[in-house]
């Protein structure tokens, strides 16, 4: 790489630049880079950007991919800011993660902050033996504090494509699972397992005791994270009677974050590479209403032009912190690489970093 005295680009110099000049820069500062550097690409990114993306999928594989490719001293993640530290506890030490827009964040992994997961931990405990009683299982889509949390306290990490074998390596260890910050992936997981709707409690940060009686906490075999995702939320079931009239043969295929009155009326329901991959095995002809980001079932419809595929909603909605990674970002971020400038990088510190993969290595062992 070249070491040059001069300052990084700003990002102001891209954002006037046409889609062409923004593909062939793109295109020529990777080539530039050669095999130096990886690009992954969540399958909620806009086309612009994934297009560039050396591999893509849902956030458990781009999570094995930065664990498995070592070789490659830079990760540039087209994703949002846990995903990019997930990459950065799970590669090794030499190799640097950047997140071409620092504001690429998730409302869900907002939910949850490391003070109040703590005062969870110490209301539990003042009502059972909580270290041995109750796993702390954490979505991925967290911040890597609460993922070291969990190492630490005998816990570990989940994604929306595990999260069964996740909750069944917790209960075969103890009797109640902590689990946050999305009930809904929670809840549903549970509800395909059969547990009873009576052992599952919400637990509200900003209630005393998480908003629970000392007798339900005491009965509960599952304790939710009352957090949510933004843009799952908005699937509602009348979204589905819609498809249903107007389409009686249609598929209804969500992802887990929706809410479980959509997910119990659903044919099908997995993460984004589940459904991206049950889609694209599916008989020509078949006609498909799918409840997840935008970006996703916009590139199956233009993809998968013998199958009928609709958004699951009248309302247009993205997740507004995966678009702010778009063609200026990346250009930027890579061009400043070939220029030898590092910008954005990710660095989880040393003390998150240890107990994070500790709870991130006991869910991949599990995959
Ligand atoms: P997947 O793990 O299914 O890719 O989902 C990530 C996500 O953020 C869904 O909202
Ligand atoms: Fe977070 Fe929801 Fe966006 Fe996924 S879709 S990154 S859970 S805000």
């Amino acid at each position: 790489m070249k070491t040059v005295a001069t300052l990084p680009r700003p990002i102001t110099d891209y954002q006037s630049l046409s889609a062409e000049e923004l593909f062939e820069r793109t295109r020529a500062a990777k080539r530039t880079l050669g095999d130096r550097v990886m690009i992954l690409g969540h399958n909620y990114q806009r086309d612009e950007v994934i297009q560039h993306a050396d591999f893509r999928g849902d956030s458990l594989i781009l999570a094995q991919v930065a664990e498995q490719r070592s070789d490659r001293p830079y990760v540039v993640f087209c994703g949002v800011h846990f995903m990019a530290e997930t990459a950065d506890v799970l590669s090794r030490s030499n190799q640097t993660v950047i997140l071409p827009d620092m504001a690429a964040g998730c409302s869900m992994a907002d939910m949850a902050a490391i003070e109040q997961v703590e005062q969870c931990w110490d209301a539990l405990g003042r009502v059972v033996p909580v270290e041995e009683t109750v796993m702390p299982a954490v979505y991925v889509n967290s911040a890597a504090i609460l993922k070291a949390f969990c190492g630490e306290h005998g816990g570990l990490t989940c994604t929306s494509s595990n999260a069964r074998k996740v909750i069944e390596w917790s209960w075969a260890r103890r009797e109640k699972i902590l689990f946050f910050p999305d009930e809904h992936l929670g809840r549903n997981t549970a509800n395909k397992m059969g547990i009873p709707r009576e052992q599952m409690i919400v637990w509200d940060p900003y209630m005393p005791r998480g908003g629970n009686s000392v007798e339900a906490i005491q009965r509960a075999k599952l304790i939710l994270w009352k957090g949510h995702c933004s843009v799952h939320q908005m699937f509602q079931p009348s979204h589905v009677d819609y498809f249903r009239k107007q389409y009686p043969d249609v598929k209804v295929i969500v992802h887990p974050e929706c809410h479980e009155d959509v997910v119990n009326q659903a044919d099908l329901v997995g993460s984004t590479e589940y459904i991206i991959r049950t889609i694209t095995a599916a008989p020509a002809g078949t006609t498909w209403a799918v409840g997840t980001e935008l970006n996703l079932v916009n590139r199956l419809k233009h993809e998968q032009t013998d199958k009928k595929v609709f958004f699951l909603s009248s309302i247009v909605c993205q997740c507004a912190t995966m678009y702010r990674i778009d063609a200026p970002h990346l250009c930027w971020a890579l061009e400043n690489l070939a220029d030898g400038h590092v910008v954005n990088r990710i660095v989880v510190p040393d003390d998150e970093k240890q107990w994070a993969k500790v709870a991130l290595d006991r869910m991949m062992a599990l995959s």
